[in-house]
Parts: structure tokens; C-alpha cells; sequence
């Protein structure tokens, strides 16, 4: 995988998404450190309960009961700070998200046609979903965790070292060592993680086939074929995802375990060397209990650099596509009137160094009719493309009414030139919908076009009709 360097601006510029959010946030990150600050402070309480109070021979009741509820309260404090503070940040997270998909599905819709040329569906697909799903766990699991564990270290340390700085110190050889874990994790974990991606992919592509084939797939009875494709890349998927899960276990958690064991030894050789009153019994209670809430975080910050990565590249791809080139339209907004086409020197390719069209001339005069007939193949289908504007016209004129149409606006296009295709689309919405594709169409318009295409008995027949 990548260094880091080459992926910081990226994450940078996810993490600006953030921006508009910056007050929730800010008020989130302090109730972190209040959760934190509460939550080491309970150690202490205990400690002070220790040293001062087990001691006695009689228990002061009141001083006991404070105690107790002094304990309690932080618990809940930090129980109920953290709540909110998870509440702010997924809210904030999936206000993120949205705005990101927002902005991905916009350019998707906005792109040259020619791109879906060559770019498989699926892919797309993975990027406005997937990718941007990558981007969510950015945000609620990274950016909320590591400020989490950050915060809880930090406090933790500041805890200790006020307690004893001593033991402290001993507890300092934790984060050189950790470091070096994280960089074995990582190491080891990458290329399980790239794996996993490219699974992921595979997956939604081949759903995807398998859903636009499906008449096909059924016809010649492939069902089972796919259905096993489909069940081995899962599969595989599942395999991958046990091996991280199996190195989370076998070398994150026993390490650090390892680890804490050894410190936790060494404390108790300084305990057991020095004189008593050097380090109390409370003191070394407090650290104990630390160094094993230490374990949890510090786990967490490892395993959180996988989703850090794979949120850049996501990150990356998403970028990719919204700065991606748009369709283009001219900017003559003048409607078309007789609709006079003629054509010059017209060439084209889909693929560079592939023409399709060479040297096609012709005149189409206004209000004529006119048949093309060549066979299949041949570029009938591909230049009435071309009047529609779909792709530039180079080299050659295409002339629509006597004005080039590259120069056209969109809306004078769509207006003037109209197509009928061979496979029509139909959308998963209501006949009304279908016709009316979004303009503002009385109901007695939309009957007046289903008239005009024989398709109006029909209608009359659904018992929703328009609506149906
Ligand atoms: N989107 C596309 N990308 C690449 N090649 C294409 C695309 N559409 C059509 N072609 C190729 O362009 C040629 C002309 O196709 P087309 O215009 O559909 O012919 P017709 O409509 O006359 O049957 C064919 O060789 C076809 O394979
Ligand atoms: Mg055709």
C-alpha cells in the first residue's frame, strides 16, 4: 500500500468535509476529554478509598457513602458524555456521507457519455456506494476512535504521572514497542486489506452482470453457474475477512498482552525492591488498573490505520470522478426551427485509431423524412447519436439548421431533436412519471402523448391509470 505522505492530502480534503460541522464536533471532542478525565478519575477515588479508609478500624459511613456515590456519578458521567458525544459524531459522519454522495452521484450524471463507453457500470456503482461507505467508517470509527484513545491515553498519562512518576516512566517503554507493533499490523494487514477490496469489487460486479443478464442468464439456464461465481467470491471474501480477524487476534492483542505482562512485572520488581513507603499499595493499584484500560485504545489506534488507508483511497477514486471531465453544450440558446441537417465530412471513433464513421456527408432539407439503411453495425444508430450531441464532432460539421451543434445549449437539443430508441426505458415509477420524466405536465398533456403513441386504452385499463 501506499505511504502515508501521498495520501495526507487526500484525507485532508475528506476531513474538510467536516468543516460545515465544526461546532457539534468541537463540543464532541471536549465531552471526549470529560468522558476521559471522569473515567481515570474513578481509579483514584478508589485509591483514595484504599489508602485512607480500609486502614481505619471503623469506616466513617458518611465518608464511605460519599465515596460510593462520587464513583458512581463519574461512571455515569462518562457513560452518559460519551453517548453524546458518539450521537454528535455519527450524526455529523452521515451528514458527510450524504454531502459526499451528493456530489459523487452529480458528477456520475454529469459525465460524457463516451465515458460509459468503457467504463463498467459496476465500478461506478462501487464508487458512489462502497467508496464513499469506506469515507463513513473515516468518520465514525476513525476520526471518533483515535480522538477517543487519544484522549483517554492522554488522560491516563497525566493520571499516572501524578500519581507516581516512577512508575510512570516504566509505563513510557509501552509506546516505542506499541509502535512497533502497529508497524508489524500494518505490515501484515495491507495486503489482506488490498485483497479484500478487490473482493468487494468483484462482488458488486458480478452481481451486477448478473442482474442486467438475467433474461439471458435464464434463457440458456446459467443460474447455477453465476450462482456459484457468485458464491465463490464470497466466499473468498469471507476467507479474507477471517485472516484479519485472525491477525487482530493472533498478533495484536496476545502482543500487547505480552506486553503489558512485562511491564506490569517490572513495576512490581521497583514495587518489591524500594522500601514500602516509596510506592504505596494505592498507587500501584491505580496502575494497574490503567495499564489494563491502556490495552484498549491502543488496539484501537492499530487497527484503525487499515480503514484510515483504504478511506484515502476510497477517498481518491471519489475525488477522481467529481473532477472528471462533464458533458459539454454550447451555449446558443436561440430555439430550432425547421430542423435542416446537413452533414459534412463527418468522421468518428469510439476508440481512438477505431473509426466508425469516415467521411460521411449528407443533407437532410427542413421538414423531409428521410430512411438510413445499412446493416447492423454499420453506424446508423452511432450518428444519430451525434445529432443528439452526445459526442463532439471532430473532425467534420454537423449542422442543425444551418448552426454547428456543438454550439447549441442543452436545453435547444433536447427541445429540437428528439430520438426513439430501439429499448426503451422504463422506470420503477408510475406511468404519469414515466412520461412527464420530471417536467411540469398537466395530466390532460400526459393522456393527450399516450393518444398519440396508442398507448391510452391501455392506461384506461390500469386501475391506478396514470398513477398506476
Ligand atoms: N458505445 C460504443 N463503444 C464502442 N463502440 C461502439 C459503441 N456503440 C457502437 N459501437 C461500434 O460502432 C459500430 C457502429 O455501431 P452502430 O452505430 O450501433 O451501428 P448500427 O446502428 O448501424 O447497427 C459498431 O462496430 C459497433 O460495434
Ligand atoms: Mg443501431
Amino acid at each position: 500500500m501506499r505511504n502515508w505522505t501521498s495520501l495526507w492530502p487526500t484525507l485532508k480534503r475528506l476531513l474538510a468535509y467536516g468543516r460545515p460541522h465544526r461546532r457539534p464536533l468541537t463540543l464532541a471532542v471536549l465531552m471526549l476529554w470529560l468522558a476521559a478525565a471522569a473515567e481515570v478519575a474513578g481509579p483514584i477515588v478508589i485509591s483514595y478509598f484504599i489508602d485512607h479508609i480500609l486502614p481505619e478500624k471503623m469506616m466513617p459511613f458518611w465518608t464511605v457513602a460519599g465515596l460510593v456515590l462520587v464513583f458512581l456519578a463519574l461512571q455515569v458521567l462518562a457513560a452518559a458524555l460519551r453517548y453524546f458525544q458518539a450521537l454528535l459524531f455519527n450524526r455529523t459522519a452521515l451528514s458527510v456521507v450524504q454531502q459526499l454522495r451528493t456530489e459523487v452521484m452529480d458528477a456520475a450524471l454529469r459525465q460524457p457519455l463516451s465515458v460509459f463507453d468503457t467504463q463498467p457500470v459496476g465500478q461506478l456503482i462501487s464508487r458512489v456506494t462502497n467508496d464513499t461507505e469506506v469515507v463513513k467508517d473515516l468518520y465514525v470509527t476513525v476520526v471518533a476512535s483515535v480522538l477517543r484513545s487519544v484522549a483517554l491515553i492522554g488522560a491516563m498519562l497525566v493520571a499516572m504521572f501524578l500519581l507516581d512518576w516512577r512508575l510512570a516512566c516504566i509505563s513510557l517503554i509501552l509506546f516505542p514497542v506499541v509502535i512497533v507493533v502497529m508497524w508489524l499490523y500494518q505490515h501484515y494487514s495491507t495486503p489482506i486489506v488490498r485483497r479484500l477490496r478487490t473482493y468487494v469489487a468483484d462482488i458488486n460486479d458480478g452481481f451486477n452482470e448478473a442482474i442486467n443478464g438475467m433474461g439471458v442468464i435464464q434463457q440458456f439456464r446459467q443460474q447455477q453457474r453465476f450462482g456459484a461465481k457468485l458464491q465463490r467470491e464470497s466466499h473468498a471474501h469471507l476467507q479474507t475477512r477471517m485472516a484479519t480477524l485472525r491477525l487482530e487476534g493472533y498478533l495484536l492483542r496476545p502482543m500487547l498482552s505480552l506486553l503489558f505482562a512485562l511491564i506490569l512485572c517490572g513495576m512490581l520488581l521497583l514495587f518489591g525492591l524500594s522500601p514500602r513507603v516509596a510506592i504505596g499499595v494505592v498507587v500501584l493499584y491505580a496502575f494497574i488498573n490503567y495499564l489494563g484500560r491502556l490495552n484498549e485504545p491502543l488496539i484501537e489506534l492499530t487497527s484503525q490505520q487499515s480503514i484510515m488507508q483504504q478511506a484515502a483511497v476510497a477517498g481518491e477514486r471519489i475525488f477522481e470522478l467529481m473532477e472528471g471531465p462533464a458533458q459539454h453544450y454550447g451555449l446558443d440558446d436561440r430555439p430550432l426551427g425547421g430542423g435542416a441537417i446537413a452533414v459534412r465530412d463527418l468522421e468518428f471513433a469510439y476508440r481512438r485509431g477505431l473509426p466508425v464513421l469516415r467521411h460521411i456527408s449528407l443533407t437532410a432539407p427542413a421538414k423531409s423524412f428521410i430512411a438510413l439503411v445499412w446493416h447492423t453495425g454499420s453506424g446508423k444508430s452511432t450518428l444519430a447519436s451525434l445529432m443528439m450531441g452526445y459526442y463532439p464532432v471532430n473532425p467534420g460539421t454537423l449542422l442543425l439548421d444551418g448552426r454547428p451543434i456543438e454550439t447549441l445549449s442543452h436545453r435547444v437539443l433536447r427541445q429540437g431533436v428528439a430520438m426513439v430508441q430501439q429499448d426503451p426505458v422504463v422506470m420503477a415509477e408510475t406511468v404519469y412519471a414515466n412520461v412527464t420524466l420530471g417536467r411540469e405536465l398537466s395530466e390532460q398533456q400526459v393522456w393527450h402523448a399516450l393518444e398519440q403513441v396508442q398507448l391510452e386504452p391501455l392506461v384506461r385499463t390500469l386501475p391506478g391509470g396514470l398513477h398506476a
